[in-house]
């Protein structure tokens, strides 16, 4: 159920039956104070004034075609053109009752069923993920939660870095050092393959013929070498195992068959380069194949140059790139294509998607976005470092997550069975860095804090879950068995009110990141449900209130809390406890 869509709806259908041909959308808010009504028409003086009409008038002609609709409870009008409307309590209850026995809180699969291409993660091979790659990969996956449960088909495409110069490099080094037969036997760890990779590019900056040996072998790579291919593929195969694990940790649904990665378009890459010669778009220019673009200017305000191809014939990030538009296109069939990778690339991304439309790669209505998000920042609001100003390895963080949650749980209650204190600290620790991280908005840097993301009080995912556990002691507490219950919801109280209304908002918050994947929409509609129910609990008797009905209806309205609490919490990948 979507209210304010719904009364939106009904407000512009009435504005054309009265006849106003220009008009702004009314825009519909949700009220805080609720003694004036529960939404409000913000704009009715403006569409008023556009169409030479008093706002009373207006507001009369309006209501006039709309009362009688059971949503509407009554709609007043507020100086100076404020129009404000309650909802009928016994529609809530109605609508309530439908949430009830769904799985899916109500909320229909989409009519228009799109194939969503959402690329996501996407950490380059022989290296440790870093906090750089939680953004995109937690934001990320929020939104194939979102659009699956939305009943999109969703392909997740963690587009790795697992091609180019630097795999020659690295089997050089490994043959140099003489690794290879460890590599084969398991025994040298990621760790240790990101040191070698380091000391690789240094080498090639001092030693000509390393830097030789290192061209040698990529060409041999792409040229399908099985000897370096055995290598590749078993660094690939070391890096990715171990972010797996990262994504478990995680609670990510990235999965082994969701790698889609550089390396798999490198066989199309020949004929893309031929293509975009011989329709003209790429040109040869010192032995270089190069897209000039008109539409994007170097600093010298002559059209940018796109390097597809270098002198040495090796491809680029760029080649790969068009290739894999492409194939999203051609092989996956997708109608839209969301890439989660930090704002630096922005230009990158809009290069390609120009240069794919002018091959007619992809059609004009493909629908392409770039869900860009800012750093994470330290205290003294510089990016967020070791103390050697190195980047922060991601397993690192997370193992101080869990055991700073183990610290916090310790301390408030020391006799817990130790088993069960590292399964909470897990989930709480985890939790905590994941959704102090979704509650930002995603275009804006923040400051990565400890303290404030492991407290019980505001928005923070220890308040969320534990405004969940409190539920289900209420509901487990009672003699009442929720399913048993078969009387309606019926709302008096004011506080009761709100918290229905907020239920019924979930709708509303899932379809506006399945638009614009923002997944701190999310935390703050979870924690406005946690804080109504919190009035609710305060304002309420449940278990004591004298009236038996009045007691099922509040353990209904309990239970329909903790099971959007839960649902939104799984869109956020954020799992609950059932004790904490
Ligand atoms: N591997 C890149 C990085 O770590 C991100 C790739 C994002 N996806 C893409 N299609 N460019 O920065």
């Amino acid at each position: 159920m979507n209210l304010k869509y719904t009364i939106k709806k009904d407000i512009e259908q009435a504005l054309i039956k009265i006849g106003l041909k220009n008009y702004y959308k009314p825009l519909i808010i949700a009220k805080k104070k609720t003694e004036l009504g529960n939404y409000q028409v913000d704009n009715l003086i403006k569409i008023a004034h556009k169409n030479n009409i008093e706002p009373y008038s207006l507001y009369e002609k309006i209501v006039f075609l709309i009362h009688k609709k059971n949503i509407y409870k009554k709609i007043i009008f507020s100086y100076p053109g404020f129009m404000n409307i309650f909802i009928n309590e016994n529609f809530l209850s109605e609508k309530l009752e439908q949430l009830f026995n769904s799985s899916r809180l109500g909320i229909k699969h989409v009519v228009s069923k799109k194939t969503i291409v959402v690329d996501y993660s996407s950490p380059n091979i022989a290296k440790e993920m870093h906090i750089g790659h939680l953004r995109s990969t937690i934001i990320g996956d929020v939104m194939v939660r979102t659009l699956e449960f939305l009943g999109h088909n969703v392909i997740r495409a963690n587009h790795i870095g697992d091609w180019g110069t630097q795999f020659g490099m690295l089997i050089a080094y490994l043959k140099y050092k003489k690794l290879e037969k460890k590599l084969q036997e398991n025994l040298i760890s990621l760790k240790e393959i990101e040191n070698f990779y380091c000391k690789s590019k240094k080498k090639c900056d001092l030693d000509k013929n390393f830097e030789e040996q290192s061209r040698k072998y990529v060409v041999k790579l792409q040229n399908g070498d099985p000897n370096c291919y055995s290598i590749w593929k078993k660094i690939v195969k070391i890096t990715m195992n171990y972010n797996y694990k990262i994504y478990k940790k995680l609670n990510v649904t990235l999965k082994q068959q969701h790698t889609m990665g550089e390396s798999l378009y490198s066989k199309m890459l020949p004929d893309v380069i031929k293509d975009l010669k011989e329709k003209k778009i790429a040109i040869e220019k010192n032995k270089s194949t190069i897209i000039f673009l008109n539409e994007f200017k170097n600093k010298l305000g002559e059209p940018m140059g796109v390097v597809i191809q270098k002198k040495d014939k090796a491809f680029l990030y760029s080649t790969t790139e068009i290739a894999c538009l492409k194939y999203r296109y051609e092989i996956l069939h997708a109608n839209r294509i969301i890439y989660y990778t930090d704002s630096r690339q922005y230009r990158h991304l809009l290069q390609i998607w120009a240069i794919a439309r002018k091959a007619n790669y992809i059609p004009h209505n493909l629908l392409l976005e770039h869900h860009t998000f800012g750093m994470m920042l330290s205290k003294n609001k510089r990016p967020f470092k070791t103390r050697d100003g190195d980047t922060i390895k991601l397993t690192e963080l997370l193992d101080e997550a869990i055991n700073r949650a183990k610290d916090l749980i310790y301390q408030k209650k020391p006799n817990l069975p130790k088993k069960i204190l590292i399964k909470l600290a897990k989930v709480i620790g985890i939790s905590a860095v994941k959704y102090s991280d979704l509650s930002k908005n995603r275009n804006t840097n923040y400051i990565f804090d400890w303290d404030t993301m492991l407290t019980f009080e505001g928005n923070t995912s220890p308040y969320i879950q534990y405004a969940y556990t409190r539920i289900l002691s209420i509901l487990k507490k009672s003699t009442i068995r929720i399913h048993k219950i078969s009387e309606k919801i019926s709302l008096i109280k004011n506080s009761e009110i709100k918290l229905a209304i907020k239920i019924l908002e979930f709708e509303e918050i899932i379809l506006i990141i399945e638009k614009k994947g923002t997944p701190h929409v999310m935390c703050n509609y979870l924690y406005e449900l946690a804080t109504c129910f919190s009035n609710f609990y305060e304002n309420c008797s449940i278990l004591f209130s004298e009236k038996i009905k009045t007691r099922k209806s509040r353990l209904k309205l309990s239970f329909l809390t903790a099971k959007t609490l839960k649902k939104g919490l799984n869109i956020l990948g954020i799992k609950t406890l059932k004790k904490m």
